[in-house]
């Protein structure tokens, strides 16, 4: 097979570490080994029936199948609107500052295009979700990584940023709630991002997918609730979370009308837009009935509360997540993280080693809900009688 010289950029991708877990992993599913798969974030819940029955409705319509407009229909855009100022008390012009995106995954990869020239800086949470590090990578730039440790509630310590690296920064990702270390953050902490973006001319970008996970009635805010939020920044939003959509591949960015702008330019060149049929669902997920988030939320909740209540019993140390639907747990004493997932995985128990999403990451590890009750408590019985 002829092989090809690949572009410099894929060269520059991290290391994958989780190879040899997946290899192992491989192996004894071959083996019929059952394994409990806790390490991937993919809600196992249905899209609720509405917003099926929303999609199936919109497909038989020929309109649909059509280039969407590459923005987002204007109906689309404007649920999203009237979504931000109902949850949020957050004013957006529907036109200018909402831009629909193929899941927030897509947007997040392209921002950087648009705003990232070889040489500038990202400024990167650590641990994180990786897109927003090979995505400046891809984009010829480079990644400033803000360490996120527990001592510091998991927040970016924003005067420990070095001044050279403050000064060629472009742009800032936050998330909260955070994937991996299921942190919250409030709008004070978004309200000191707003000042230090101002002052060093960055562009700040939240990744908010989990805002709507979020238990005992606790509501994340959103970062354009900061006072002068829009002048620095956007936010990343999904429905793939809310409404157990990540099949669908439908998302949105919100704010700062340039940075849309911009955005949209790389988008324009690239892809087409979000098929039209998806977006009406879209609009009657977020315009219809909600107390399907309540229902999924009230699983998450006895699915946090079984798991942390097993794993503490079990001797581990972790705190109880406010938001998202991970928690993020200490290694025991001896362990490293990768180690730890090794040691749980031959017990047919898979987590995500923290060493995964960033080096400061090492001596946590991950787990997902996104099993069934009776799945978790298998999983925390395989824990318990594991000698570690
Ligand atoms: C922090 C974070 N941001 C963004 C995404 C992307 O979600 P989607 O592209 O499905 O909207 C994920 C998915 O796991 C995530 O964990």
């Amino acid at each position: 097979m002829t092989t090809f010289e690949r572009a410099e950029r894929l060269g520059k991708l991290p290391p994958y570490l989780f190879k040899e877990i997946d290899r192992k992993k491989t192996e004894m599913k071959a083996k019929g080994v059952d394994i409990i798969d806790l390490g991937i974030g993919d809600p196992d819940l249905p899209t609720p029936r509405h917003i099926i029955e929303a999609l199936k409705e919109a497909v038989e319509n020929p309109a649909t199948h059509r280039y969407p407009a590459y923005a987002g229909m204007p109906a689309f855009k404007k649920a999203v609107a009237q979504w931000y100022k109902e949850r949020f008390g957050v004013d957006l012009d529907p036109e200018k500052e909402v831009l629909a995106l193929i899941g927030s995954k897509e947007g997040i990869a392209h921002l950087p295009l648009a705003f990232i020239s070889p040489g500038d800086i990202s400024l990167v949470p650590t641990p994180g979700y990786p897109v927003y590090n090979v995505a400046t990578l891809f984009a010829g730039g480079a990644s400033y990584f803000m360490p996120l440790l527990r001592d510091n509630g998991f927040l970016p310590d924003l005067s420990a940023i070095p001044d050279d690296a403050a000064k060629r920064a472009k742009v800032m990702f936050i998330n909260y709630p955070n994937n991996p270390t299921a942190a919250v953050a409030e709008v004070d902490f978004f309200n000191r991002v707003v000042e230090f973006a101002r002052e060093k001319g960055i562009l700040v970008c939240h990744d908010a997918a989990y805002t709507e996970i979020a238990y005992d009635g606790y509501r994340p805010s959103s970062f354009l609730e900061a006072e002068g939020a829009k002048d620095v920044g956007i936010e990343f939003h999904s429905l793939s979370k809310t409404y157990n959509m990540t099949g669908w591949r439908v998302g949105f960015a919100v704010g700062n009308s340039d940075a849309i702008e911009g955005l949209g330019a790389i988008k324009s060149n690239v892809d087409s837009g979000v098929f039209e049929a998806v977006q009406m669902a879209g609009i009657r997920a977020l315009l219809g009935d909600q107390s399907c988030v309540k229902d999924v939320i009230g699983v998450y909740t006895e699915r946090r509360d079984l798991m942390v209540q097993g794993l503490r019993d079990a001797g581990f140390e972790l705190d109880s997540p406010k938001a998202s639907f991970y928690l993020w747990i200490k290694v025991p004493e001896g362990y490293t993280s990768a180690r730890l997932a090794t040691r749980l995985l031959e017990e047919g128990v898979v987590i995500t080693p923290g060493n995964g999403f960033g080096e400061p990451g090492e001596g946590y590890f991950r787990i997902a809900l996104t099993q069934k009750k009776e799945r978790l408590a298998e999983a925390i019985q395989r824990i318990k009688a594991t000698k570690l």
